[in-house]
């Protein structure tokens, strides 16, 4: 329980230092998904965030159980639960903020991207009804293969003539935590003071993280960047295989996507300074979305943040990526346009 509080803690510190208690405003988040792994400990993790006063938990069944269980927690909002498809748009109206982790995930052998046949149709069923029913909420996007699964969202988005792409995220938070941590234990500094960008996309070698930018520094050997590269890479995948067959990241997700929904309530308040990792549509690259530093302000994504210096090492990472990358977000462009 130690992250949550600690993530309770940074946000009740960043909430009093902004406003009075009264100057919060009200925020709906709804989590798509809720039941799950993943759903169920971040709509715990929400639940102790005082930003939000309303929760709006939706999964396709368990959730009046989630709910109910998860409202009994004396902290600011109001939980509700939402189970089935007729209680989609109850569950989404007035949404700020809408968190998608519904969907199947990997079992060992398999990559992310076997998983989109079973996501794609479900990613693009709870975005359309985004676009119907809370157009201008943040998406933050869970659900795998993430670089597909946004690209379909934007596709969704457009046909509806709902897209903003200021509003659309992929989350790739966890791949930053997973830096920081292993960072944190080669380099011997407190991973609470550790800072390492993860830029590309969520998957395999386009999971690019920049160790050359760590802060604290520490002249790591190319050897040791090199090791902490490939395990950042695969640390889903180290997940999936010690949970042999019963799922993959959960709990560190959980936490990864409160962070992330975190500073995306943040941003909207007006908080200053708000930079995240995430995947979205840009051009810091030739690729239509890409995932590097962004800055959150009121309306969503503020400013796209570029690369800064790479060394020789990332700037070959970069140039391996950019095909599997190319290939999955076309993908998901061509899902969302054939179905
Ligand atoms: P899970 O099977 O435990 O939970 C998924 C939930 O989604 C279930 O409760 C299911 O009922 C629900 N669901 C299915 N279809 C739905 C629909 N149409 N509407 C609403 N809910 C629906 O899986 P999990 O472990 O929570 O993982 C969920 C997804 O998150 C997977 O795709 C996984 O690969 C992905 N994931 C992403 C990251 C990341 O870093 N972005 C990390 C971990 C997992
Ligand atoms: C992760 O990075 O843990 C997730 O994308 C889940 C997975 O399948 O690896």
């Amino acid at each position: 329980m130690r992250p949550s509080m600690s993530l309770v803690r940074s946000v009740q510190r960043v909430t009093r230092r902004s406003y009075s208690s009264e100057a919060v405003p009200e925020r709906k988040v709804a989590v798509l998904g809720a039941a799950g792994g993943i759903g169920q400990p971040l709509s715990l993790l929400m639940k102790l965030n005082p930003l939000v006063s309303h929760l709006s938990l939706y999964d396709i069944a368990g959730t009046p159980g989630v709910a109910a269980d998860v409202s009994h927690i004396n902290t600011r909002s109001e939980v509700k639960g939402y189970a089935g498809e007729d209680q989609l748009a109850q569950a989404l109206e007035g949404a700020d903020v809408v968190i998608i982790p519904a969907g199947v995930p990997r079992k060992p052998g398999m990559t992310r991207d076997d998983l989109f046949n079973i996501n794609a149709g479900i990613v693009k069923g709870l975005t359309a009804a985004i676009a119907k029913y809370c157009p201008n909420a943040l998406i933050n996007m869970i659900s795998n293969p993430v670089n597909s699964t946004v690209p379909i969202a934007a596709e969704v988005l457009k046909k509806a003539g709902k897209y903003d792409e200021k509003r659309l995220f992929g989350v790739t938070t966890l791949d930053v935590v997973r830096a920081k941590t292993f960072y944190a234990g080669k380099a011997n500094v407190n991973v609470a003071e550790v800072n390492v960008p993860v830029v590309g996309g969520h998957a395999g070698i386009t999971i690019l993280p920049l160790f050359s930018q760590a802060t604290p520094t520490a002249n790591l050997p190319h050897d040791v960047i090199k090791a902490l590269t490939k395990r950042t890479q695969d640390g889903g995948t180290e997940v999936v295989e010690a949970k042999a067959g019963k799922g993959s990241a959960t709990l560190s997700m959980a936490y990864a996507g409160a962070l992330f929904a975190d500073a995306c309530l943040k941003g909207l308040n007006g908080v200053p300074d708000v930079v995240e990792c995430s995947f979205v549509q840009s051009s810091v690259t030739e690729l239509p979305f890409f995932a590097s530093k962004v800055r959150l302000g009121r309306n969503g994504v503020e400013e796209v943040l570029g690369l800064g210096n790479l060394s020789d090492f990332e700037k070959e990472g970069l140039e391996s990526l950019k095909p599997e990358l190319k290939a999955s977000i076309e993908k998901g462009i061509q899902f969302a346009n054939q179905n």
